[in-house]
């Protein structure tokens, strides 16, 4: 079965006129479709057909198919994307993840920097990342359709620093787009959703590994 394009979670004209419905249509209509159109293409008749995005990303990768790694990888990166966006959003968040940003980075303004920086600093096409891990909250970067998905991280939310994402509003002002996805784009429901879904995992695996450890030491004894 092939895969087919998954929709905005919002009208093209949703998040005017921080992001304009131009570049909805040509980043959603025509980048992020291009990758979809061309991944139904190399699957069909392989051992990739039937399989879920996640696996077709992570399989591709680990044998070195990188035209199927680019495409698979640069429809999952993009679906996140668009839900790390909402209108009316930005701003701060509550609860939780607010908690743990403040405690990792010292303060929601030090995070703030600290994400723009990675964002900046990823030379050409690329995206930045608020991920959990066995290290807790981290910021990252992958270059290209490279995606933290591949070291087990569990991501939060997202910023696509391709030009295709900015350039018609913003033309080569990445730092202004950075600013404007921070303060009045970035979907921090959704962080925040993922964010409960990593700890809880996290919490699972370290009771799991301490159950195994416990049983061994008593084997032993
Ligand atoms: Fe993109």
């Amino acid at each position: 079965m092939s895969l087919t394009l998954a929709p905005l979670p919002f009208a093209l004209n949703a998040l005017a006129p921080h992001m304009s419905q131009e570049t909805l249509e040509i980043h959603h209509g025509k980048h992020h479709k291009a990758y979809v159109d061309k991944l139904n293409t190399l699957t069909p008749g392989t051992r990739y057909e039937g399989k879920s995005l996640e696996a077709i990303v992570k399989m591709s990768f680990d044998a070195g198919d990188h035209v199927v790694f680019n495409n698979a990888a640069q429809v999952f990166n993009h679906d996140f994307f668009w839900n790390s966006l909402k209108p009316a959003g930005g701003g701060e968040p509550t609860g939780s993840l607010r908690t743990a940003l403040d405690e990792k980075f010292g303060s929601f303004d030090a995070f703030k920097a600290a994400f723009k920086e990675a964002a900046l600093g990823q030379f050409g096409s690329g995206w930045a990342w608020l991920c959990y891990n066995i290290d807790g909250l981290t910021i990252t970067k992958t270059s290209n359709a490279e995606t933290p998905l591949l070291v087990n991280s569990r991501l939060l939310m997202t910023c696509d620093v391709w030009e295709h994402a900015y350039y018609v509003d913003y033309r080569n002002r990445r730092a202004d787009f950075v600013d404007v996805f921070l303060n009045h784009l970035v979907n921090w429901d959704f962080a925040q959703a993922n964010y409960d879904a990593a700890t809880a995992h996290f919490k699972a695996v370290l009771e799991k590994q301490e159950a195994t450890q416990a049983a061994l030491e008593q084997d032993v004894a």
